[in-house]
């Protein structure tokens, strides 16, 4: 049957509105909810064993990737590597006996991470795809595989596709957790508790929409816009600068928020809009003071946080988007809308094409 918009002006807007929905389904086929555990695919090899999990993908899926990173390295101790497709396969990566790598992509079929995957299958590593068309080449070719439930994604951006990508690797990441011993059970089913908060989150994260659809004028002039983000929350920074790239063509760029005064913290000046992500946790009072840095030279701050982060950093910003007050595990997930809302309400302002921005494909199968 065919795809339909429904009540939506872009599939985009409808595919980012479908979140709640389709993280909640790709969560269930991977986690227990009453028993409280994580539930993976059957395998037939032993994960415990794994020393190294090597991480390869393209665009958005990438930036999935490196939020993973953070989670494998956090929670189950084992070293990660990531790349980008193109850049890996060319590089004579060291591969070892007992790694995993592990391929993400929600077509299947982008070229460059399917080379790479069929690489490291010939050099002997267990293959697990993370992928949201199961008759995908990827899905084929691997392992382990790991299915995102986000369904049909038509916008040429990447939405839904991503934060189910965040979902499944979360859970991946906890399994590892599991089976390396390095969670208890009381510590497990603290985190599906948490990952089953996501839905709900990102439902109140959507109750936003109208907020940022009011700031758009206050990006969509802009010539360049700077993203600051830290830790799992630093590839968010990324992604929301790929995204208003892609469909509004305005040049951003994401950054670790302590790495700005290395270089970026340049560019700022009174036109340049800054979209610092900071939820309450651990990594709140770094950011916040990366941010001050920017305020004091002019920065136009546009600060992404919850009511009490916002309540302690908000002043001095030239707007705040409340997002709800979640474990910095599900951060990454929830602020993923209001980048990716923002980004579509600046293209909607500027009249782009949404779905179809130029020079871009959905899916790209040439090297
Ligand atoms: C293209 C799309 C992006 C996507 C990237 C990777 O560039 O426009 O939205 O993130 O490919 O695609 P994949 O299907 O491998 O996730």
């Amino acid at each position: 049957a065919a795809i339909e918009k429904g009540n939506y002006r872009h599939f985009m807007q409808k595919e980012i509105f479908e979140q709640p929905t389709v993280v909640a389904q790709t969560l269930r086929s991977y986690l227990r909810p009453v028993e409280q555990k994580v539930a993976l695919p059957q395998i037939d090899f032993d994960i415990s064993a794994v020393n190294r999990v090597t991480i390869v993908a393209c665009g958005t899926s990438y930036y999935a990737g490196m939020v993973a990173k953070y989670w494998f390295e956090q929670f189950a101790r084992v070293p990660v590597d990531i790349d980008f497709a193109s850049e890996f396969r060319y590089r004579e990566p060291v591969l070892e006996d007992g790694g995993l790598a592990l391929f993400i992509s929600q077509s299947g079929e982008t070229a460059d991470t399917l080379a790479a995957l069929k690489h490291c299958k010939a050099e002997g590593q267990v293959i697990a795809a993370v992928v949201n068309v199961p008759t995908s080449s990827m899905a084929r070719e691997a392992d382990l595989l790991l299915p995102t439930h986000a369904g049909p994604e038509i916008g040429v951006a990447s939405t839904k596709a991503f934060t189910c990508q965040l979902a499944v690797l979360a859970a991946l990441a906890a399994h590892f957790a599991v089976k390396k011993g390095r969670l208890d059970a009381s510590e497990e089913a603290e985190i599906v508790r948490h990952l089953l908060e996501a839905p709900a989150a990102l439902n109140a994260a959507l109750d936003h929409d109208e907020t940022i659809a009011a700031m758009a004028h206050l990006v969509a002039p802009a010539r360049d816009v700077l993203y600051l983000g830290r830790g799992p929350d630093f590839p968010l920074a990324l992604e929301g600068a790929l995204k208003l790239k892609e469909i509004s063509y305005i040049h951003a760029e994401g950054y670790a928020s302590g790495e700005m005064k290395h270089g970026p913290i340049a560019l700022i000046d009174d036109k340049v809009p800054v979209i610092v992500l900071a939820p309450s946790g651990p990594l709140f009072e770094k950011t916040v003071s990366n941010m001050q840095e920017v305020q004091a030279r002019g920065g136009q701050v546009i600060l992404i946080s919850d009511e009490e982060g916002i309540a302690e950093a908000g002043e001095g910003c030239i707007a705040t988007i409340p997002m709800p007050k979640v474990h910095p595990l599900i951060a990454p997930l929830v602020y993923a809308v209001p980048v990716q809302l923002l980004a579509y309400h600046v293209a909607c302002a500027k009249g782009t094409d949404v779905d179809q921005p130029r020079n871009l494909a959905k899916s790209v199968t040439v090297e």
